[in-house]
């Protein structure tokens, strides 16, 4: 097809949920996409920070098919080989005891919230949920109660009952809102993805589990973005060695295969008994093989390490381009492989992004001002050198043009 085709039979079939950019990729290597003309891209979006280790990984893509001619889907009525396999992986590089696995990140957030009522059904008929303003865990019902912006929420109440959010990074509002409420479980996010990059100041994590363990109350964190690695840590948690109840992940874990999983302590994850929860594809043989050579490469590789390597070179780079055009640029943040460039104006950075795009750079633009950057962990300083200078360039270019 070409991409006139394309876009007809989408304005045409498909639902109108997307803004998307006018670009279609015909295939990636590495940090790098290729679209329909041939012209070249340094992927920072990461598909959304799915392909932790770039596009077509080797070792992805020869898991994905040996797995794809072997088996494919079973369902859960049978013992998954690769689910065993991904299991003990996980649990032996985290805090966790047991995983449950689904496909997305939206159903991970749900799976926890379940787990966390279970819980909270049999310790004090608490059901209550405190999360936090800015907060994006997801689309489904559950997830969307627990989500702070109202322009995701606007339409679909009611929604869940029993949602209570708090400002972000501040957990004296926690603790004041747990004596009033009665809740079950804390929800968040170690760093803010959806939200613009928002970096909690150290000792958050610690500060709230103190108050959950005071309260009684469950940690739920929700790792879907930054973990398997992102922030220069398998585990953002790991940051401030805090121990969690009950982790959601997604995104990454698959290397673009969809797969999602609740990690939880033993003493939370006895609540799921037989049938109280489940799912047709959850931990498919496909999706653990997949995600089985994913986390056994960013472990091999190295590749926590390199992130928080590269992580500190890219954000020495950026805070020099903050210093360089201290007017148009707010701030340069970010932790390990996930930063963030948040401009002054929001016009500024809707041209700075669309000059990034014509110059070979894509990342995410968040918040309408905010630049979201989501190398893959094995990026090079060579690329982040090419990233800095689009940047650059792309800030010259809307300057000239007034
Ligand atoms: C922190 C966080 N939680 C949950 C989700 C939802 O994940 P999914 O789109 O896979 O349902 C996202 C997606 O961006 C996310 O960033």
């Amino acid at each position: 097809m070409t991409l006139g085709e394309i876009k007809d039979l989408q304005g045409k079939y498909l639902m109108k949920t997307y803004g998307r950019l006018p670009l279609t990729m015909r295939s990636g290597s590495g940090s790098w996409l290729w679209d329909m003309e041939g012209k070249k891209y340094l992927d920072y979006t990461t598909g959304i920070a799915v392909n932790n280790l770039g596009h077509c990984h080797p070792k992805i893509t020869n898991a994905i098919i040996s797995q794809a001619t072997r088996l494919v889907h079973t369902s859960n009525l049978f013992n998954i080989e690769n689910q065993s396999s991904l299991s003990e992986i996980l649990v032996s590089n985290s805090f966790a005891d047991r995983v449950f696995f689904c496909n997305s990140g939206t159903e991970a957030v749900e799976g926890s919230i379940k787990l966390a009522r279970k819980w909270g059904e049999q310790n004090g008929g608490r059901y209550a949920i405190i999360s936090t303003e800015g907060a994006f865990h997801g689309r489904t019902f559950g997830a969307l109660s627990a989500t702070g912006p109202e322009k995701y929420r606007e339409g679909f109440s009611p929604l869940l009952e029993g949602f209570y959010f708090v400002p972000y990074a501040d957990p004296d509002a926690i603790a004041h809102l747990a004596s009033k409420t009665n809740p079950c479980a804390v929800i968040l996010e170690p760093v803010q993805g959806e939200n613009g990059v928002i970096i909690p100041p150290p000792g958050y994590l610690i500060r709230v589990k103190e108050i959950c363990e005071k309260n009684n109350m469950l940690l739920i964190l929700d790792e879907i973005q930054t973990g398997m690695g992102r922030t220069g840590k398998l585990f953002a948690y790991e940051h401030e060695k805090v121990e969690p109840d009950i982790v959601a992940l997604a995104k990454a874990l698959g290397g673009g295969v969809p797969c999602g999983a609740v990690l939880a302590k033993e003493g939370i994850a006895r609540h799921f008994t037989q049938g109280t929860h489940g799912s047709t594809f959850g931990g498919n043989p496909l999706a653990t093989r997949a995600a089985c050579a994913t986390v056994e490469t960013i472990i091999e590789e190295n590749l926590v390490q390199k992130a928080d390597r590269l992580g500190e070179y890219f954000l020495f780079r950026l805070k020099e381009v903050q210093k360089k055009y201290p007017k148009q640029i707010k701030d340069a943040r970010g932790k390990g492989l996930m930063l963030g460039v948040e401009f002054s104006d929001r016009n500024f950075a809707r041209d700075c992004f669309s000059s990034s795009v014509s110059n070979g750079l894509l990342v995410i633009l968040t918040v309408e001002r905010v630049f979201r950057i989501l190398p893959p962990l094995n990026t090079s300083e060579e690329e982040i050198n090419f990233a800095v200078t689009v940047i650059k360039k792309s800030i010259e270019e809307v300057i000239s043009s007034g």
